[in-house]
Protein backbone atom coordinates (compact mmCIF):
# COMPACT_ATOMS: atom_id res chain seq x y z
CA UNK A 1 0.00 0.00 0.00
CA UNK A 2 0.63 3.68 0.10
CA UNK A 3 0.98 4.10 3.64
CA UNK A 4 1.04 7.64 4.93
CA UNK A 5 1.72 8.76 1.33
CA UNK A 6 -1.10 10.22 -0.87
CA UNK A 7 0.23 8.91 -3.67
CA UNK A 8 2.67 5.45 -5.15
CA UNK A 9 5.09 8.32 -6.27
CA UNK A 10 5.09 10.18 -3.41
CA UNK A 11 5.98 6.95 -1.63
CA UNK A 12 8.65 6.08 -4.35
CA UNK A 13 10.17 9.46 -4.12
CA UNK A 14 10.74 9.06 -0.34
CA UNK A 15 12.45 5.58 -1.33
CA UNK A 16 15.75 7.06 -2.76
CA UNK A 17 17.90 7.24 -0.17
CA UNK A 18 17.03 3.28 0.98
CA UNK A 19 17.31 2.30 -2.36
CA UNK A 20 20.54 4.08 -3.73
CA UNK A 21 21.93 2.86 -0.20
CA UNK A 22 20.58 -1.12 -1.28
CA UNK A 23 21.71 -0.97 -4.89
CA UNK A 24 25.27 0.47 -3.80
CA UNK A 25 26.21 -1.79 -1.08
CA UNK A 26 25.25 -4.47 -3.56
CA UNK A 27 28.41 -3.33 -6.04
CA UNK A 28 30.26 -1.30 -3.69
CA UNK A 29 32.46 -2.50 -0.58
CA UNK A 30 32.20 0.46 1.79
CA UNK A 31 35.28 -1.44 3.72
CA UNK A 32 37.68 -1.79 1.02
CA UNK A 33 36.15 1.19 -1.21
CA UNK A 34 35.89 -1.19 -4.33
CA UNK A 35 33.51 -1.99 -6.73
CA UNK A 36 32.26 -5.47 -6.90
CA UNK A 37 30.80 -6.43 -10.35
CA UNK A 38 28.64 -9.84 -10.95
CA UNK A 39 30.33 -11.56 -13.55
CA UNK A 40 29.75 -9.88 -17.26
CA UNK A 41 29.04 -11.28 -20.52
CA UNK A 42 31.76 -9.30 -21.95
CA UNK A 43 35.58 -7.94 -21.02
CA UNK A 44 35.03 -4.22 -20.15
CA UNK A 45 39.13 -4.45 -20.93
CA UNK A 46 39.11 -5.56 -24.17
CA UNK A 47 35.72 -4.27 -25.83
CA UNK A 48 36.33 -1.73 -28.52
CA UNK A 49 32.72 0.43 -28.39
CA UNK A 50 29.65 -0.26 -26.21
CA UNK A 51 26.27 0.52 -27.27
CA UNK A 52 23.27 1.70 -25.04
CA UNK A 53 20.06 1.56 -25.63
CA UNK A 54 16.93 1.70 -23.68
CA UNK A 55 13.29 4.25 -23.56
CA UNK A 56 12.08 6.68 -21.61
CA UNK A 57 13.74 7.58 -18.49
CA UNK A 58 16.11 4.47 -19.12
CA UNK A 59 17.12 5.63 -21.40
CA UNK A 60 18.60 9.15 -19.95
CA UNK A 61 20.29 7.01 -17.20
CA UNK A 62 21.72 4.84 -19.92
CA UNK A 63 22.58 8.66 -21.54
CA UNK A 64 24.31 9.57 -18.15
CA UNK A 65 26.23 6.00 -18.13
CA UNK A 66 27.80 7.54 -21.33
CA UNK A 67 29.22 10.30 -19.75
CA UNK A 68 30.43 8.39 -17.01
CA UNK A 69 31.87 5.14 -19.17
CA UNK A 70 33.46 7.33 -21.74
CA UNK A 71 35.12 9.95 -18.96
CA UNK A 72 36.09 7.11 -16.46
CA UNK A 73 37.00 4.42 -18.63
CA UNK A 74 37.45 6.17 -21.90
CA UNK A 75 35.41 3.64 -23.83
CA UNK A 76 33.57 4.67 -27.07
CA UNK A 77 29.57 4.80 -26.57
CA UNK A 78 27.07 4.85 -28.68
CA UNK A 79 23.42 5.48 -26.99
CA UNK A 80 20.73 5.92 -29.00
CA UNK A 81 16.59 5.03 -27.65
CA UNK A 82 15.59 1.98 -28.74
CA UNK A 83 12.83 2.89 -31.41
CA UNK A 84 15.25 4.42 -33.72
CA UNK A 85 18.16 1.73 -32.79
CA UNK A 86 16.01 -1.01 -34.03
CA UNK A 87 15.35 0.56 -37.22
CA UNK A 88 18.60 2.18 -38.32
CA UNK A 89 20.52 -0.68 -38.85
CA UNK A 90 23.83 0.31 -37.10
CA UNK A 91 27.32 -1.09 -38.26
CA UNK A 92 27.94 -2.96 -34.96
CA UNK A 93 31.87 -3.75 -34.36
CA UNK A 94 33.04 -7.59 -33.74
CA UNK A 95 33.84 -8.28 -30.14
CA UNK A 96 31.45 -5.14 -29.19
CA UNK A 97 29.10 -4.79 -26.36
CA UNK A 98 25.55 -3.19 -25.17
CA UNK A 99 24.03 -2.22 -21.90
CA UNK A 100 20.17 -2.37 -22.12
CA UNK A 101 18.54 -0.02 -19.40
CA UNK A 102 14.72 -1.14 -18.07
CA UNK A 103 12.73 -0.93 -14.59
CA UNK A 104 10.37 -3.82 -16.15
CA UNK A 105 12.53 -5.71 -18.24
CA UNK A 106 9.43 -6.11 -21.00
CA UNK A 107 9.72 -3.02 -22.66
CA UNK A 108 8.55 -4.24 -26.27
CA UNK A 109 11.24 -1.65 -28.38
CA UNK A 110 14.10 -2.75 -25.84
CA UNK A 111 13.11 -5.98 -26.03
CA UNK A 112 13.96 -5.43 -30.30
CA UNK A 113 17.08 -3.66 -29.77
CA UNK A 114 17.91 -6.90 -27.08
CA UNK A 115 17.15 -9.24 -30.14
CA UNK A 116 19.21 -7.40 -32.41
CA UNK A 117 22.34 -6.46 -31.15
CA UNK A 118 22.47 -10.22 -30.27
CA UNK A 119 22.36 -11.01 -33.51
CA UNK A 120 24.35 -8.51 -34.54
CA UNK A 121 27.06 -10.27 -32.66
CA UNK A 122 26.99 -8.16 -29.71
CA UNK A 123 27.44 -9.16 -25.53
CA UNK A 124 24.51 -7.58 -24.34
CA UNK A 125 24.24 -6.97 -20.48
CA UNK A 126 21.25 -5.78 -19.00
CA UNK A 127 20.50 -3.36 -16.21
CA UNK A 128 16.73 -4.42 -15.40
CA UNK A 129 14.87 -4.48 -11.76
CA UNK A 130 12.63 -7.39 -12.43
CA UNK A 131 15.03 -10.50 -12.12
CA UNK A 132 12.50 -12.85 -13.58
CA UNK A 133 11.96 -10.60 -17.07
CA UNK A 134 12.11 -11.02 -20.34
CA UNK A 135 14.91 -9.08 -20.69
CA UNK A 136 16.87 -10.53 -17.49
CA UNK A 137 16.39 -13.71 -18.80
CA UNK A 138 17.36 -13.23 -22.77
CA UNK A 139 20.43 -10.65 -21.83
CA UNK A 140 23.78 -12.19 -22.14
CA UNK A 141 23.98 -11.22 -18.29
CA UNK A 142 22.11 -9.04 -15.87
CA UNK A 143 22.88 -6.49 -13.41
CA UNK A 144 19.87 -5.24 -10.70
CA UNK A 145 19.03 -1.90 -9.76
CA UNK A 146 17.68 -2.99 -6.06
CA UNK A 147 14.69 -0.57 -5.91
CA UNK A 148 11.66 -2.74 -5.21
CA UNK A 149 8.54 -2.36 -6.97
CA UNK A 150 7.67 0.82 -8.51
CA UNK A 151 3.96 1.19 -9.41
CA UNK A 152 3.75 4.93 -9.76
CA UNK A 153 4.33 4.97 -13.95
CA UNK A 154 6.50 7.58 -13.94
CA UNK A 155 9.75 6.26 -12.88
CA UNK A 156 11.49 7.69 -9.99
CA UNK A 157 13.67 5.35 -7.28
CA UNK A 158 14.26 2.55 -10.56
CA UNK A 159 15.86 5.45 -12.24
CA UNK A 160 18.25 6.76 -9.88
CA UNK A 161 19.01 2.83 -9.07
CA UNK A 162 20.09 2.30 -13.13
CA UNK A 163 22.10 5.93 -12.69
CA UNK A 164 23.86 3.88 -9.42
CA UNK A 165 24.36 1.17 -11.17
CA UNK A 166 25.86 2.89 -14.39
CA UNK A 167 28.36 5.21 -12.24
CA UNK A 168 28.91 1.09 -10.60
CA UNK A 169 29.67 -0.23 -14.26
CA UNK A 170 31.69 2.85 -15.20
CA UNK A 171 34.62 2.61 -12.13
CA UNK A 172 34.33 -0.72 -12.51
CA UNK A 173 35.10 -0.80 -16.47
CA UNK A 174 37.55 2.17 -16.00
CA UNK A 175 39.49 0.07 -13.45
CA UNK A 176 39.48 -2.60 -15.82
CA UNK A 177 40.94 -0.41 -18.83
CA UNK A 178 43.90 0.70 -16.21
CA UNK A 179 42.17 4.18 -16.73
CA UNK A 180 41.67 4.28 -13.01
CA UNK A 181 43.72 3.95 -10.29
CA UNK A 182 42.86 2.03 -6.78
CA UNK A 183 42.96 5.61 -5.41
CA UNK A 184 40.50 7.60 -8.27
CA UNK A 185 38.80 3.91 -7.31
CA UNK A 186 38.58 5.01 -3.78
CA UNK A 187 37.38 8.26 -4.30
CA UNK A 188 34.98 7.84 -6.68
CA UNK A 189 33.44 4.88 -4.75
CA UNK A 190 33.32 7.11 -1.63
CA UNK A 191 31.28 9.79 -3.39
CA UNK A 192 28.96 7.32 -4.33
CA UNK A 193 28.48 6.12 -1.02
CA UNK A 194 27.72 9.80 0.25
CA UNK A 195 24.57 9.67 -2.48
CA UNK A 196 22.21 8.08 0.28
CA UNK A 197 22.72 10.79 3.00
CA UNK A 198 22.92 13.29 0.39
CA UNK A 199 19.34 12.15 -0.92
CA UNK A 200 18.20 12.47 2.56
CA UNK A 201 18.76 15.88 3.26
CA UNK A 202 17.73 16.32 -0.72
CA UNK A 203 13.87 15.32 0.55
CA UNK A 204 14.01 17.80 3.34
CA UNK A 205 14.12 20.20 0.96
CA UNK A 206 10.24 19.58 -0.35
CA UNK A 207 8.55 22.55 0.99
CA UNK A 208 11.18 25.05 -0.80
CA UNK A 209 10.44 22.59 -3.76
CA UNK A 210 6.95 22.82 -3.43
CA UNK A 211 6.79 26.62 -3.61
CA UNK A 212 8.59 26.30 -6.55
CA UNK A 213 6.03 24.11 -7.99
CA UNK A 214 3.41 26.52 -7.35
CA UNK A 215 5.08 29.22 -10.05
CA UNK A 216 5.93 26.04 -12.32
CA UNK A 217 2.31 25.16 -12.36
CA UNK A 218 1.22 28.87 -13.99
CA UNK A 219 4.04 28.11 -17.02
CA UNK A 220 2.87 27.04 -19.77
CA UNK A 221 6.03 26.17 -21.15
CA UNK A 222 8.73 25.32 -19.20
CA UNK A 223 12.45 24.34 -19.98
CA UNK A 224 15.06 22.53 -17.86
CA UNK A 225 19.01 22.90 -18.50
CA UNK A 226 21.83 21.36 -17.60
CA UNK A 227 25.63 20.54 -18.94
CA UNK A 228 27.79 17.98 -19.53
CA UNK A 229 25.99 14.52 -17.31
CA UNK A 230 23.53 16.99 -16.18
CA UNK A 231 22.09 17.43 -19.47
CA UNK A 232 20.20 14.02 -19.81
CA UNK A 233 19.06 15.10 -16.06
CA UNK A 234 17.44 18.23 -17.71
CA UNK A 235 15.72 15.71 -20.37
CA UNK A 236 14.31 13.68 -16.90
CA UNK A 237 13.02 16.71 -15.50
CA UNK A 238 10.93 17.81 -18.95
CA UNK A 239 9.84 14.23 -19.32
CA UNK A 240 8.70 13.97 -15.62
CA UNK A 241 6.62 17.02 -16.15
CA UNK A 242 4.67 16.51 -19.22
CA UNK A 243 4.54 12.99 -18.07
CA UNK A 244 2.36 13.80 -14.67
CA UNK A 245 1.51 17.51 -15.18
CA UNK A 246 1.00 17.71 -19.03
CA UNK A 247 2.84 20.84 -19.03
CA UNK A 248 5.12 21.63 -21.91
CA UNK A 249 8.82 20.85 -21.35
CA UNK A 250 12.14 20.81 -23.02
CA UNK A 251 15.38 19.95 -21.59
CA UNK A 252 18.24 21.39 -23.27
CA UNK A 253 21.97 21.23 -22.95
CA UNK A 254 23.01 24.72 -21.56
CA UNK A 255 25.16 25.37 -24.54
CA UNK A 256 22.48 25.14 -27.18
CA UNK A 257 20.50 27.68 -25.98
CA UNK A 258 22.07 30.36 -27.89
CA UNK A 259 21.51 28.23 -31.30
CA UNK A 260 17.87 28.51 -31.17
CA UNK A 261 15.93 28.30 -27.93
CA UNK A 262 17.10 31.41 -26.44
CA UNK A 263 14.03 33.17 -28.98
CA UNK A 264 11.95 31.45 -26.37
CA UNK A 265 12.87 32.84 -23.46
CA UNK A 266 10.36 35.68 -22.02
CA UNK A 267 8.96 36.13 -18.54
CA UNK A 268 6.26 33.58 -18.80
CA UNK A 269 8.78 30.61 -19.44
CA UNK A 270 11.00 29.35 -16.24
CA UNK A 271 13.84 28.32 -16.73
CA UNK A 272 15.11 25.33 -14.79
CA UNK A 273 18.68 25.07 -14.17
CA UNK A 274 20.76 22.12 -12.86
CA UNK A 275 24.16 24.21 -12.05
CA UNK A 276 26.10 22.20 -9.54
CA UNK A 277 29.58 24.11 -9.15
CA UNK A 278 32.61 22.22 -10.58
CA UNK A 279 34.26 22.23 -13.53
CA UNK A 280 31.16 23.52 -15.88
CA UNK A 281 29.79 25.94 -13.65
CA UNK A 282 30.95 28.96 -15.37
CA UNK A 283 29.69 27.79 -18.77
CA UNK A 284 26.20 27.00 -17.15
CA UNK A 285 25.96 30.29 -15.41
CA UNK A 286 27.02 32.22 -18.40
CA UNK A 287 23.97 30.85 -20.34
CA UNK A 288 21.96 31.52 -17.21
CA UNK A 289 22.73 34.75 -17.42
CA UNK A 290 22.06 35.64 -21.23
CA UNK A 291 18.78 33.96 -20.60
CA UNK A 292 18.09 36.67 -17.41
CA UNK A 293 19.20 38.95 -19.19
CA UNK A 294 15.83 38.87 -22.21
CA UNK A 295 13.84 38.57 -19.57
CA UNK A 296 13.94 34.88 -18.85
CA UNK A 297 13.28 33.93 -15.14
CA UNK A 298 16.05 31.30 -13.95
CA UNK A 299 15.11 28.73 -10.77
CA UNK A 300 18.31 27.61 -10.22
CA UNK A 301 19.64 24.36 -8.41
CA UNK A 302 22.78 24.28 -6.89
CA UNK A 303 25.80 23.88 -3.92
CA UNK A 304 26.59 26.22 -1.28
CA UNK A 305 29.07 27.44 -3.90
CA UNK A 306 26.89 27.69 -6.38
CA UNK A 307 24.42 30.39 -4.53
CA UNK A 308 26.55 33.40 -4.73
CA UNK A 309 27.08 33.57 -8.20
CA UNK A 310 23.21 32.76 -9.87
CA UNK A 311 21.59 34.49 -6.73
CA UNK A 312 22.73 38.08 -8.69
CA UNK A 313 20.28 36.90 -11.66
CA UNK A 314 18.11 34.11 -10.40
CA UNK A 315 14.71 34.65 -9.24
CA UNK A 316 15.21 31.78 -6.79
CA UNK A 317 18.14 29.40 -5.77
CA UNK A 318 17.70 25.93 -4.16
CA UNK A 319 20.78 24.83 -2.17
CA UNK A 320 21.65 21.06 -2.69
CA UNK A 321 24.14 19.05 -0.95
CA UNK A 322 27.58 19.88 -2.09
CA UNK A 323 28.90 16.48 -3.60
CA UNK A 324 31.36 15.49 -6.27
CA UNK A 325 30.64 16.39 -9.83
CA UNK A 326 30.75 12.36 -10.51
CA UNK A 327 27.79 12.42 -8.02
CA UNK A 328 25.76 15.33 -8.94
CA UNK A 329 23.85 13.43 -12.06
CA UNK A 330 22.07 11.29 -8.94
CA UNK A 331 21.39 13.49 -6.57
CA UNK A 332 19.73 16.51 -9.34
CA UNK A 333 17.62 13.94 -10.46
CA UNK A 334 15.70 13.80 -7.38
CA UNK A 335 14.62 17.95 -7.13
CA UNK A 336 13.64 17.36 -10.56
CA UNK A 337 11.14 14.54 -9.92
CA UNK A 338 9.85 15.96 -6.23
CA UNK A 339 9.01 18.96 -8.69
CA UNK A 340 7.17 17.40 -11.49
CA UNK A 341 5.19 16.01 -8.85
CA UNK A 342 4.03 18.52 -6.53
CA UNK A 343 3.00 20.72 -10.19
CA UNK A 344 0.86 17.71 -10.59
CA UNK A 345 -0.11 17.57 -7.41
CA UNK A 346 -1.35 21.31 -7.58
CA UNK A 347 -2.65 20.64 -11.25
CA UNK A 348 -4.90 17.68 -9.63
CA UNK A 349 -3.91 15.21 -12.14
CA UNK A 350 -3.89 11.48 -11.57
CA UNK A 351 0.05 11.25 -10.45
CA UNK A 352 0.16 7.62 -10.33
CA UNK A 353 -1.98 7.06 -13.31
CA UNK A 354 -1.17 9.26 -16.02
CA UNK A 355 -2.98 9.78 -19.16
CA UNK A 356 -2.77 7.92 -22.12
CA UNK A 357 0.40 5.91 -20.23
CA UNK A 358 1.18 2.22 -19.36
CA UNK A 359 3.36 1.51 -16.49
CA UNK A 360 5.10 -1.16 -19.25
CA UNK A 361 5.07 -0.69 -22.89
CA UNK A 362 5.14 -3.70 -24.28
CA UNK A 363 3.78 -3.04 -27.76
CA UNK A 364 5.83 -1.36 -30.32
C1 LIG B 1 9.12 7.90 -17.45
C2 LIG B 1 8.95 6.46 -17.59
C3 LIG B 1 9.15 5.82 -18.92
C4 LIG B 1 9.97 4.54 -18.80
C5 LIG B 1 10.07 3.84 -20.17
C6 LIG B 1 10.93 2.59 -20.10
O1 LIG B 1 8.87 8.33 -16.16
O2 LIG B 1 8.66 5.79 -16.63
O3 LIG B 1 9.78 6.73 -19.80
O4 LIG B 1 11.23 4.86 -18.31
O5 LIG B 1 8.79 3.50 -20.63
O6 LIG B 1 10.37 1.63 -19.26
P1 LIG B 1 11.24 0.44 -18.72
O7 LIG B 1 12.29 1.02 -17.84
O8 LIG B 1 10.30 -0.46 -17.98
O9 LIG B 1 11.86 -0.24 -19.92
Amino acid sequence: GKGNYRHFMEKELHEHPAVLGDTLRQYLDPKTLEVRLPRLPFDPGRVPRLTISACGSAFLAGAVGRYWIEELARLPVDADVASELRYRNPPLQEGGAAILVSQSGETADTMAALRLLREGGQKVLSVVNVPESSMARESDGAVLTVAGPEIGVASTKAFTAQLAVMACLAIGFGRARRELTTLDEGRLTQALLEVPSHAAEILEKDAQIRELAAEVAKARDVLFLGRGSLTPIAFEGALKLKEISYIHAEGYAAGEMKHGPIALIDSNVPVIALCPSGPLFEKTASNLQEAAARGGRIMAFTDADGVGPLSRFAERVIELPKASAFAAPILYAIPVQLLAYHVAVLKGTDVDQPRNLAKSVTVE
